[in-house]
């Protein structure tokens, strides 16, 4: 295929674009042409730059890389997507101890995930505590779905973490103790997964794992109490066991260092992050459901001290932190390295953070700020699509197009590590599915609350991709005074529950959710492997192959669609 001029043109605008630091309206400022269609063939990405960017396909890295040639792009959608439902959810028990068929017992304990199998280029076969409670959570959310029929092995699995876990707690490591007063040793990281210590310089520590640790044992504990199931392992015991042993101590590490400063999900800048203190907010919320679901005899000292930090907490997330900024309309993630004018803030770590924050099938996390219908939140999406849109030259094809469509995301803009060493930054699977199950969740919660969709000045610029507000018929409309809530007053437009309005807009974002899976689908190979992150000028993948947490997000993007394509076609 000729490169077209338009397209030329295109890439050179990018180019001047990305190099300086971009702090992106989140409306589209480029009308450029648009290129012929939005399919994103990755055939079609190859012939387009194979013949102005050379240099990229000499790179050793991706010449080494499984070719996704034979990704047949034509393979319908639907039977992608229930093919790539098993295949990432094997994908993540390949990776965990005890379960997995390629892992040897000698080298990977019992239940300890390891983040992909790569042990070279780059070295990733390890336990970290985050991709661990994340892509077990995954598991947990399996089980319930299949009402604990035929999940033993799966059930085993998760208490095998579980037990993992108690081990790893207390091993001394460079972040510090188990026994000591801040219980500092929770704070690190990763270890190798045969249960040692890793001892070498790392991004250290990390406060986010404790409380994902949490939230996700805690998760499973609700799950066992609704089916009125209890642990099979011996060594758990029962539930109080494993909440004084394992879930406590990681509470307490939150009430004792919430408010420091520490590495980022990342691993790369120590400060305060969105990510890791509405994490943490969300574990103190699930310890206050379990304790008071349970009657729990908990002391009042104790619980005392788990309320009062809730609420500090809150209290830093909402006001003193600057995750939220006066001029800006998205989440900051690390607000620090905006004001010293290092980064524009924006990172898929907020989306992130939201999404593991908000436990919904687990209890009413109600007053965990930035909920999925959060404004700042629908708008931090829309900057991340306005900048890597132009950022990443796959996706350049959907520059100008009309309707809004997802695109390839990746960590944050200013990103340079390529999954090997750093370079230039990529899109992730992860940041990709995120897009995705924000909206599908979006949508999800919008017909389940049955709320009017309300329109105003801070969503204005989204919801006009989806519905023209000009064309909304009358009895379609709510108005503003006949609404019951006052926080609609300042509303332009309310589009009435259930109208045909209203299922339109549903369905159009139904359909901008889905464009980020088809996304995901031009990318992964063959088999249906997912590394972490795909090239941002040939699309080939790249960084640690079957990373665990990809197959993780992947998966829990496909449960969502499943949960609200369901609500979609119950004729609400
Ligand atoms: C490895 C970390 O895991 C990754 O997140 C980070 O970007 C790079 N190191 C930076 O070199
Ligand atoms: C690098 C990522 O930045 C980090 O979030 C992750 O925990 C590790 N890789 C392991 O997957």
């Amino acid at each position: 295929m000729k490169l077209s001029s338009s397209y030329l043109i295109l890439s050179l605008t990018w180019i001047s674009y990305s190099s300086a630091l971009v702090i992106p309206n989140i409306n589209d400022l480029v009308t450029a042409e648009t290129t012929k269609s939005a399919s994103s063939s990755i055939s079609y990405y190859q012939s387009v730059l194979a013949g102005y960017l050379p240099s990229f396909f000499n790179q050793e890295n991706v010449i080494e890389l499984k070719s996704d040639e034979n990704n047949d792009i034509n393979t319908d959608f639907e039977s992608w997507i229930h093919r790539q439902k098993d295949i990432s959810f094997q994908g993540i028990l390949n990776n965990i101890g005890g379960i997995s068929s390629t892992l040897s017992e000698s080298e990977v304990s019992e239940g300890a995930v390891i983040a992909s199998p790569s042990r070279i280029k780059p070295d990733y076969f390890y336990q970290w505590t985050r991709d661990a409670a994340l892509t077990i959570k995954s598991l947990i959310h399996h089980i319930d779905d299949e009402k604990f029929k035929n999940v033993e092995p799966v059930k085993n699995i998760i208490e095998s973490y579980i037990e993992n876990n108690y081990y790893i707690q207390r091993l001394d490591n460079l972040s510090g103790k188990f026994d000591d007063e801040s219980k500092s040793g929770l704070g690190e990281p990763k270890f190798y997964p045969n249960n040692k210590p890793f001892e070498k310089n790392w991004g250290r520590p990390q406060r986010d794992g404790p409380g994902l640790r949490a939230i996700t044992i805690l998760s499973y504990i609700s799950l066992l109490n609704k089916h009125q199931e209890s642990f099979s392992n011996q060594f758990l015991n029962n539930q109080t066991s494993v909440y004084e042993e394992i879930i406590k101590p990681d509470l307490i590490y939150i009430i004792k260092n919430w408010y420091k400063e520490g590495f980022d999900l990342w691993e790369e800048i120590n400060s305060h992050h969105f990510y890791t203190s509405i994490t943490q907010l969300s574990a103190l919320k699930s310890a206050l459901i379990f304790i008071q679901e349970n009657n729990y005899p908990e002391s009042n000292e104790f619980l005392t001290q788990l309320n009062q930090t809730f609420n500090n907490l809150k209290q830093f997330i909402e006001f003193d932190s600057g995750y939220k900024s006066n001029t800006l309309p998205y989440i900051i993630e690390t607000p620090s390295l905006l004001k010293l004018g290092k980064r524009c803030g924006l990172d898929a770590g907020t989306l992130l953070g939201v999404l593991h924050a908000h436990n919904i099938e687990f209890g009413n996390y109600d007053d965990i700020p930035f909920d999925i219908d959060n404004n700042y939140l629908i708008n931090t999406l829309s900057a991340m699509i306005a900048d890597m849109k132009y950022r990443y030259p796959i996706n350049h094809p959907k520059i100008g197009f009309e309707n809004a469509i997802g695109v390839a995301l990746g960590r944050y803009p200013e990103d340079i590590y390529d999954g090997y060493g750093t370079s230039e930054g990529n899109p992730w699977f992860i940041s990709t599915a995120s897009g995705s199950e924000i909206i599908y969740k979006f949508i999800h919660k919008l017909i389940s609350m049955k709320q009017d969709i309300v329109i105003n000045q801070q969503n204005k610029e989204f919801f006009k991709q989806f519905i023209d507000f000009d064309k909304i018929p009358a009895q379609d409309l709510v108005s503003a005074k006949d609404s019951d809530s006052d926080s609609n007053a300042n509303a332009d437009v309310i589009i009435r529950f259930g109208s045909q309005s209203y299922k339109t807009l549903a369905i159009n974002l139904s359909s901008f959710s889905d464009s980020f899976l088809e996304i995901v689908k031009d990318h992964v190979d063959n088999n249906g492997s997912m590394s972490e992150q795909f090239n941002k000028y040939h699309g080939f993948m790249q960084g640690a192959r079957d990373l665990t947490w990809s197959y993780s997000a992947v998966w829990n993007a496909f449960r969502w669609r499943e949960k609200t394509l369901q609500i979609l076609e119950s004729n609400f």
